[in-house]
C-alpha cells in the first residue's frame, strides 16, 4: 500500500484549485465578519467544541478542501487504518492503537487480558494491597521512558491529577543524570515501584536510567529476588526486559501494531491508571473510543480529524504558515505542546512520500507552544507583530479545576481575546502599534477537563495527524530520521571516555571532544 490518491498531492485538481484560491486572497480577514460563520465552521463532538471559524476559509475554500480530502483518498485511508491494513508501509505493519480503547467486550482478547492485568495492578497499588519486599505498600512510582513512552503518561497524569488516594508519580525520561538524581531523591526502595516503559527496551535513555534505578535499588538493600515487586516492564521486547531482571509476570506487552507515540492507551499508561484508578482510566479510553467511532463513520465534510488536517494543509501549503502554535489556556494541559510536538513532528516531519519519491510540498510545520497566559508575556509579541505566517490552536476548558473566584473568567477572557486579536488585528495610525491580524486559529473548547474529554482530545489529534500524513502521502508511523544521531553518539561517547578520535571524525566534533576532555581533567 503506497498512497490512496491517484497522483502526488500537488498534481490533484483540488490542490491546484486551492493554490488559485490562495493566490486570489480568498479567506482574508475581511471575509470573516459573517454572522453565521460560527454555526457554519464549528462542530461539537461529545465534550469538545471545535471552533474553526477563525480560520482563513470561506465556502469555496471549505468545499475545495473537502474535495482535496476526497481526491486524496481519505475515506479509503481511514477504512484501511481501521481494517488493520499495513498503513505503516515502510515497516509493513498496521497501526491499530484504536484497538486499545475498544470496550472489553469488543477488543482483541490479548488487549483485554493485558488491560485487565495492568488495571488490577494499578488498583492494588492504589489501595495498598500491592506490597513491596518489606511488606509495605508502594508510596511512589517512578516511570522511566522517553518520547512516546513518556509524554502521553506525563501529560495525562498532570492534566488529571490524582483521583483519590494514589502514590506520588515521578517521571524519568532524560538521560541527564540530574533527572535520575532528582527522580530518585529521597525515595525508599522498599516503597518504590519503578515502571520501565520502552517498546524496544533498547532506547539509550530508558536503558541507562533503568540501570541506574536498578543499581540504586540494589545498593540500598533491595534484593534481586524481590525485583518483581518493585520493577515492572512495559515492552514489546520481553526477552530484553527479563534479561535485565524483570520477571515475566511483571512484564506487560506492547504490540508492534502500536506506535510509541500512540501508546498511552496501552500498559504504557500504567502510571496514569495508578494516578487515576481503573474507572477514570477506562473513561479516558471511552473518550478516545467515541472519537474513533466518529472518525470511522462521519462523512469527510463532517469529520473533525479530517477537517483539522485539511486546515493544517491549507495553512501550511497555501497560506505559508511555517509554524503552528499550541496554546493551552489551562495549566493542567501544560504538557500538551510537548506531547503534540512528538505526535505531529515525529509523525509527519518527513520529506519522502510513501512511494519513496521526494515530496514536492511542505509537510508538517514546526509545532511549538507553551502554557498560557505565560506566553502572552513572552512570545505573543511575535504572534501579533512578527513578520512570519503561522497558525495556532487555542485549547481551553469551560469549567475550571479549582474554586478560586475570578481566575478562570480572566483565563478564558484572555484566550478569546488573543485569538480575536490574531484574527482582526488593529489598524493604528502609528505603524509601531499596528497589528496586522489575519492569522488563522482554531479554538478547541472542552466542557471540563476530565478523563473522558482528555481521551477525546488526544484521539482527535492522533487522527488529524494520520489524515494530514495521508494528504501529504507520507507514512506517519515510522521515524527513521532519529536513527542517525543515535548512531553518531556511540563513537563520540567512546572518544569522550578516552578513546582516540575516529579517523572520519569532523573537525568541530574533534575540537569539542578535546576541549571537553581537557576541561574535565
Ligand atoms: O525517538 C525515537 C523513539 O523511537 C520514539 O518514536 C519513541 O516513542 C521513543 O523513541 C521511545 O522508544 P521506546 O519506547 O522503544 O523506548
Amino acid at each position: 500500500m503506497s498512497a490512496w490518491a491517484s497522483k502526488p498531492p500537488e498534481e490533484l485538481a483540488a490542490w491546484r484549485q486551492l493554490a488559485k484560491l490562495a493566490e486570489q486572497g480568498v479567506g482574508d480577514a475581511n471575509e470573516l465578519g459573517h454572522p453565521s460563520r460560527f454555526q457554519q465552521f464549528s462542530q461539537r463532538l461529545g465534550p469538545l467544541l471545535v471552533d474553526y471559524s477563525k480560520q482563513r476559509i470561506n465556502d469555496t475554500v471549505s468545499d475545495a478542501l473537502v474535495e482535496l480530502a476526497r481526491q486524496s483518498g481519505l475515506a479509503e485511508a481511514i477504512a484501511d487504518l481501521f481494517a488493520g491494513s499495513p498503513v505503516n508501509n515502510t515497516e509493513g505493519r498496521p497501526a491499530l492503537h484504536m484497538e486499545l480503547r475498544r470496550p472489553a467486550n469488543e477488543c482483541r482478547p490479548e488487549v483485554g487480558e493485558t488491560r485487565e492485568r495492568f488495571l488490577r495492578l494499578a488498583e492494588s497499588i492504589r489501595n495498598g494491597q500491592h506490597l513491596g519486599a518489606g511488606g509495605k505498600p508502594i508510596s511512589t512510582v517512578v516511570h522511566i521512558g522517553i518520547g512516546g513512552s513518556h509524554l502521553g503518561p506525563e501529560l495525562a497524569t498532570q492534566a488529571l491529577g490524582t483521583f483519590g488516594q494514589a502514590p506520588e508519580i515521578r517521571f524519568l525520561a532524560n538521560i541527564d543524570g540530574d533527572s535520575a538524581s532528582s527522580a530518585l531523591a529521597g525515595l525508599d526502595p522498599t516503597t518504590t515501584l519503578i515502571c520501565i516503559a520502552s517498546k524496544s527496551f533498547s532506547t539509550l535513555e530508558a536503558e541507562v536510567n533503568a540501570k541506574t534505578a536498578k543499581s540504586w535499588f540494589l545498593e540500598r538493600g533491595g534484593d534481586i529476588s524481590t525485583i518483581g515487586k518493585h520493577f515492572v516492564a512495559i515492552t514489546s521486547n520481553p526477552d530484553a526486559a527479563q534479561q535485565f531482571g524483570v520477571p515475566a509476570q511483571s512484564c506487560f506487552p506492547v504490540w508492534d501494531w502500536v506506535g510509541g507515540r500512540f501508546s498511552l492507551w496501552s500498559a504504557v499508561g500504567l502510571p496514569v491508571a495508578i494516578a487515576l484508578g481503573r474507572n477514570a482510566f477506562e473513561e479516558m479510553l471511552a473518550g478516545a473510543y467515541a472519537v474513533d467511532t466518529h472518525f470511522r463513520t462521519a462523512s469527510l465534510s463532517e469529520n473533525l480529524p479530517v477537517l483539522l488536517a485539511l486546515l493544517q494543509v491549507w495553512n501550511t501549503n497555501f497560506l505559508g504558515a511555517a509554524t503552528h502554535a499550541v496554546l493551552p489556556y489551562d495549566r493542567r494541559l501544560r504538557c500538551l505542546p510537548d506531547y503534540l510536538q512528538q505526535l505531529e513532528m515525529e509523525s509527519n516531519g518527513k520529506s519522502v512520500r510513501r512511494d519513496g519519491a521526494r515530496a514536492a510540498t511542505h509537510t508538517v510545520p514546526v509545532v511549538w507552544g507553551g502554557e498560557e497566559t505565560n506566553g502572552q508575556h513572552a512570545f505573543h509579541q511575535l504572534l501579533h507583530q512578527g513578520s512570519r505566517a503561522y497558525s495556532a490552536d487555542f485549547i481551553a476548558c469551560a469549567k475550571p479545576g479549582h474554586a478560586l473566584e475570578g481566575h478562570h473568567e480572566w483565563l478564558l477572557a484572555n484566550c478569546l481575546a488573543q485569538s480575536k486579536a490574531m484574527m482582526q488585528g488593529f489598524n493604528a495610525e502609528d505603524a509601531h502599534r499596528n497589528v496586522t491580524g489575519n492569522h488563522a486559529s482554531t479554538t478547541i473548547l472542552l466542557d471540563e477537563l476530565s478523563p473522558h474529554s482528555l481521551g477525546a482530545l488526544l484521539a482527535l489529534y492522533e487522527h488529524k495527524v494520520f489524515c494530514a500524513g495521508a494528504i501529504w502521502q507520507i507514512n506517519p508511523f515510522d521515524q527513521f530520521g532519529v536513527e542517525l544521531g543515535k548512531a553518531l553518539a556511540k563513537p563520540i561517547f567512546n572518544e569522550l571516555g578516552g578513546e582516540p578520535p575516529a579517523r572520519q571524525q569532523d573537525f568541530s566534533t574533534r575540537g569539542l571532544v578535546e576541549t571537553i576532555r581537557r576541561w574535565r581533567q
